[in-house]
């Protein structure tokens, strides 16, 4: 005998990074209940060190989604950058170009804020699930299926589900082959990236350009420092002895008068570097939203924010859906897409203006001085830069 499915909700997510939770949240904000399915632990999604960067519309959305606590009294406000270069160290005032400013809030934190206030209000998440398939997307009762952490296989019949599993997801793969058009770029280049015991030797982010490669010195907290180094794409980190990182990153923020704090090394990883978008965002009852569909380089900083934005978007697509209209979920591809192909030219541009890229000749490197220099000393474009950086919103 068949047997009709083990639950029903009204959108079915899947993923516990930052645009899954921040859906489930404005979901319920709208009266719209979910169900939210992750394969990892609750500590390992809690402890992912990934971006930490957030505009000033992304701050404004958890503040209005009551999610803001913890991050209007930690989150650090910060109004400008640091460019470096040429033995230079040049600041470009945000606030003073834009009257906006971001604020530094680690995607730990963010993830940690957003679980903790679910569980509170007793959200339906799941972690450690497995064997997560989504079908029936074509009609109006897709289903998600999953196997609990206990072992139990579950099904849940959904009114439409949201693909906010990652790059390396299931939700994308999930759509009928041929319907995809994926643009894609890999860069020659990774980021290896430490979180030092350390408290930052800045007071804002310093983007450094070098012969050697592009560093970053960003911070988690006034007692940690998070700072990259532009490595070979197949580095091994192996390779990079605490020593040897910090060697390098004296070398590349190397300037008169200025010191770089060293302390002990608390997690390292390298990351590949690429940009990705993949589209239309929707298929029948399915919808993707942040690195599920879209993976910017993270030299703009726009990676999470992204994620953000697509998820603003999608809840009311949804509200509307359910609520049977469905023109804001027939334009969400599109309406995401102009802000995802903005940032993807911002992130591409940063990055090609700050890496070293291997077996250049000598004409790049004169290229991004000339470019660094431009945005440092035309008010115009350092507007630009600080417009993008702080968070754009292509008009509708
Ligand atoms: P994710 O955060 O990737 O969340 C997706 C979730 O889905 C994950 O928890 C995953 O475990 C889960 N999942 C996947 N498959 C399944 C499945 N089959 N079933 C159930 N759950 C599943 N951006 C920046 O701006 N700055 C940075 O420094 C930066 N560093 C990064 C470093 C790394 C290693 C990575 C991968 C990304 C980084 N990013 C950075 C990008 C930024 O972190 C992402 O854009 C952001 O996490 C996107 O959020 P998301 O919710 O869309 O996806
Ligand atoms: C970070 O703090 O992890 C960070 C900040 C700015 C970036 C990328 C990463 O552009």
């Amino acid at each position: 005998m068949a047997s009709g499915p083990d639950l029903r909700t009204q959108v079915g997510i899947v993923g516990a990074g930052p645009a899954g939770l921040l859906l489930s949240h404005l979901l319920a904000q709208r009266g719209i209940d979910s169900v939210l399915v992750e394969d990892r632990s609750r500590a390992y999604c809690e402890a992912r060190q990934r971006a930490g960067v957030l505009e000033a519309g992304s701050v404004t959305l958890l503040r209005e989604a009551g999610l803001a606590g913890r991050l209007d009294r930690e989150g650090l406000e910060h109004g400008g950058i640091y460019l470096q270069f040429a033995g230079e160290r040049r600041h470009l005032d945000f606030q003073d170009l834009t009257g906006r400013s971001v604020t530094v809030y680690a995607q730990t934190e963010v993830v940690k804020d957003l679980i903790a206030a679910r569980v509170a209000t007793g959200g339906h998440l799941e972690f450690e699930v497995s064997g997560t398939e989504v079908a029936d997307l074509d009609t109006g009762r897709p289903l998600l299926r999953y196997t609990t952490r206990e072992g139990t296989r579950t099904e849940v019949a959904c009114d439409a589900i949201a693909g906010c599993d990652g790059f390396h997801g299931i939700c994308r793969p999930s759509f009928p082959a041929g319907l995809l058009t994926a643009v894609e770029r890999e860069y020659p280049y990774a980021w290896l990236g430490i979180l030092a015991d350390v408290p930052p030797s800045t007071d804002e982010l310093i983007y450094a350009h070098h012969a050697h490669g592009f560093a970053l010195h960003s911070l988690r907290s006034p007692l940690l420092s998070r700072l990259y180094l532009q490595v070979e794409p197949d580095d091994d980190i192996a390779a990079w002895p605490d020593e040897r990182i910090w060697a390098e990153l004296q070398t590349r923020f190397a300037l008169p008068g200025w010191e770089l704090k060293e302390g002990p090394i608390l997690d390292k990883g390298i990351t590949p570097m690429r940009s990705f978008v993949s589209s239309p965002m929707r298929y029948g009852r399915l919808f993707l939203a942040g690195d599920a569909a879209h993976i910017v380089p993270p030299t703009g900083a726009k990676g999470l924010n992204l994620a953000m934005s697509d998820v603003a978007v999608l809840a009311d697509a949804l509200a509307g859906l359910l609520g049977g209209d469905p023109r804001r979920a027939d334009a969400y591809s599109d309406t995401c897409l102009d802000r995802v192909w903005r940032c993807t030219h911002f992130s591409w541009w940063m990055t090609s203006m700050l890496h070293a890229t291997p077996g250049a000749d000598t004409m790049e490197a004169a290229l991004q001085l000339a470019q660094l220099r431009y945005v440092t000393t035309s008010r115009a474009a350092a507007t630009s830069l600080a417009e993008n950086y702080t968070g754009y919103q292509p008009p509708r």
